[in-house]
Parts: C-alpha cells; structure tokens; sequence
C-alpha cells in the first residue's frame, strides 16, 4: 500500500534532501527541527535546490508542485502526526537519536514506520529502550539523497519482517534503490567501502608514496569514473578475460600481500572468489565477455563525452 505522508525530524543536509526524494515523488512531507532558524532558512535552502533540479531538466513533477508538498511543521508530535513513515536525521549523537526516537515514537501511530538516516551507529543501540523496536529501522542514504538513489537499509533483530519489506517497498516507491544490509556492521557497507579507500589513502600520503591532490586525481579521473558505471567486482571481472576467477588466480596473491603490509589477513578463498563470480555473472556473463568490454567502453565514451562539454563537470 503507498504512503502518502511522511515526516522529517532534522532539517540539515540530509533532512532536505529526503524531502525533496519524497515530494518529487508525490508524497508530503511534514518537516520539523528543533532549531527554528534552522527551520526557517530550510524553506529558502529547499527551494534553491528544487529550482536548481528544474533548471538543469532533472525534475518531475514542476517545481512549484514538489515545495507545495513540503511543509515546516512547528513541533515534532504535528510533524508525525499524519506521517506513515518517519526519517530522523538529527545529529549522529547516540544520546540525541534516542531522545528524537522516543519522541517520535509517543507522536507517530503504531503503524508507522520509523527510520534513522544514522550514517553508522547500530540500529539495535538506538531501539535500547523503544517500546515499539519493531518499526524502527535504520535507512542511510548517500549524501545528496536526491541524486544519489541507493539507501541501505539495516535492521535491528528486533525489527519486524513486515517493517522491512514496508520500507524497502516505501523506498521503492519514492524511486529509490534499497539495499538490505544483514547483521548490522559498524558503519554498514558504505562507510566501510569508503573507509578502506581512506584508510590506504591515508597511510599512502604519510608515507610519500604520493601527494594527497594526486590521489585524489586517481580517483576522480580512474576510478571513480570507472565505478560510476560498474561496480569493483564486476570492474574486475572485465579487466581480465575470464571474469572474476581469472581475475583472482592473477591478483589475489598480490592483492593478499598488499593487505598483510597493513596488517590485514584475509586472502581470498576459491570459495568466497565462486560465490563473487556466481553473482556478477548473472548480468556479466563470460560468455559475453567481449561484447561486455564493449558495452563497458561504450558507456565510458557518453560519458567521457558529458563530461569533455561541460566544464561545471572538472572540478
Ligand atoms: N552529511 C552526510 O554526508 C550524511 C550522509 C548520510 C547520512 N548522514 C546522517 O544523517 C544524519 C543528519 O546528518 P546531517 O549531515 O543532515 O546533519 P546536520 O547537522 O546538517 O543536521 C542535523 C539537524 O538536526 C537538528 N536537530 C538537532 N537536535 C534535534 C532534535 N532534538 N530534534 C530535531 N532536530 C534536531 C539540527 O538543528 C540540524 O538542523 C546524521 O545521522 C548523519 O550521520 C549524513
């Protein structure tokens, strides 16, 4: 069944962009923070954006009609009142979040879905003390929100079945891709994905190997213009003929090595290289293979090609 209300608590970065993923996809959405200047210049901060999204052609339905659906609300218990599913997003303080999530909690009907934009706390030490953990479930998104459409969504043990698939079926419904995340990790899988990188970053610049603007190069201009259209496993698997077995009996003694100099000790076993490879090529087949480079290649081209016309695109 669509949701057809929401509430924001918290109307800082995250906040607004979740208001414009759910306006923009005909829901209305009752904001509120306990800071009301913080509320106040929203309003002007949310518009901008939304003219902005306009202006370059990336936004349906009119702007007028996604800010007609999002409203300030002047307490938190009008904000939930209405609301089917609700996003905290204050601040990523432990105490804080409790304190929002209890009050939410006593404001929002026992129907109503209650997710934390948390960026990595563990959803089961928020729900420490909520009489109804079974609805609460953290929901992480990707900073902005609106244009970057995946969310994590990471359970407690006490969340229920039914509050799961209700807010992977809410996120779908606001054109997100959800993504479920099992036996809630310390920073889910985006943040430690990103911290990896950082962490041999970091450990790369203090040790001379190379200046931090030239890592950044890298990435911008290699990697990351690589990852914005396939992923690392799949990367690997059309890097070399064979898929990602072939990928592995090449690099994973070299890649194991590489991880021991940073005290890390986890090859890569021909089990855990099966599983990986049983699941990319569901959509990168091997017998494929030449016509995936292909296609690999190709979408780099359109994409080298948009970034070459427009300047506001190198940074
Ligand atoms: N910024 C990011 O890149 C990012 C990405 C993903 C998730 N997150 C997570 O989203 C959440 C919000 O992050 P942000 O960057 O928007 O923070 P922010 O500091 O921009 O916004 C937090 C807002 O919460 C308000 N607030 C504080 N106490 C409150 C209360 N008791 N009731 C209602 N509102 C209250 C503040 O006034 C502020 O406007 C955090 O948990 C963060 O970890 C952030």
């Amino acid at each position: 069944m669509k949701i057809e209300n929401a509430a924001i608590i918290g109307a800082g970065a995250i906040g607004l962009g979740w208001a414009i993923v759910f306006a923009r996809a005909g829901v209305n959405v009752s904001v509120f923070d306990s800071d009301p200047e913080q509320l106040k210049s929203f309003r002007s901060k949310v518009e901008k954006r939304v003219e902005q999204l306009a202006e370059i052609g990336i936004l349906t339905p009119s702007a007028n009609e996604v800010l007609g659906r999002i409203k300030q609300s002047s307490s938190l218990s009008a904000a939930c009142a209405e609301a089917g599913y609700i996003q905290e997003s204050g601040p990523e303080r432990i105490e804080i979040k409790v304190s929002i999530l209890s009050a939410i909690e006593d404001a929002s009907d026992s129907s109503c879905i209650i997710a934390s934009s948390s960026s990595a706390i563990r959803p089961s030490l928020m729900a420490e003390g909520m009489k109804s953990a079974e609805r609460f479930l953290v929901v992480h998104p990707a900073n902005p929100p609106y244009l970057l459409p995946i969310a994590e969504v990471v359970p407690s043990l006490e969340t229920s079945a039914n509050s799961i698939e209700r807010s992977l079926e809410f996120l779908r419904q606001v054109g997100m891709q959800p993504v479920l995340i099992k036996g809630e990790p310390e920073g889910f899988v985006f943040n430690r994905l990103q911290g990896a990188l950082l962490r041999e970053a970091y450990c790369l610049v203090r040790d001379g190997v190379i200046a931090a603007d030239e890592l950044d190069l890298l990435v911008t201009q290699g990697l990351g213009r690589r990852w914005s259209i396939i992923g690392p496993f799949a990367t690997s698997a059309l890097n070399v003929k064979g898929g990602n077995r072939s990928h592995a009996a090449r690099m994973a003694d070299s890649y194991h090595r590489m991880g021991l100099e940073r005290g890390q000790d986890d090859p890569w076993s021909d089990e855990l290289v099966d599983q990986v490879s049983n699941s990319i090529e569901e959509k990168w087949k091997i017998n494929d293979w030449e016509e995936n480079v292909m296609r690999r290649d190709l979408a780099l081209m359109k994409l080298v090609k948009y970034i070459n016309q427009d300047p506001d695109l190198r940074l």
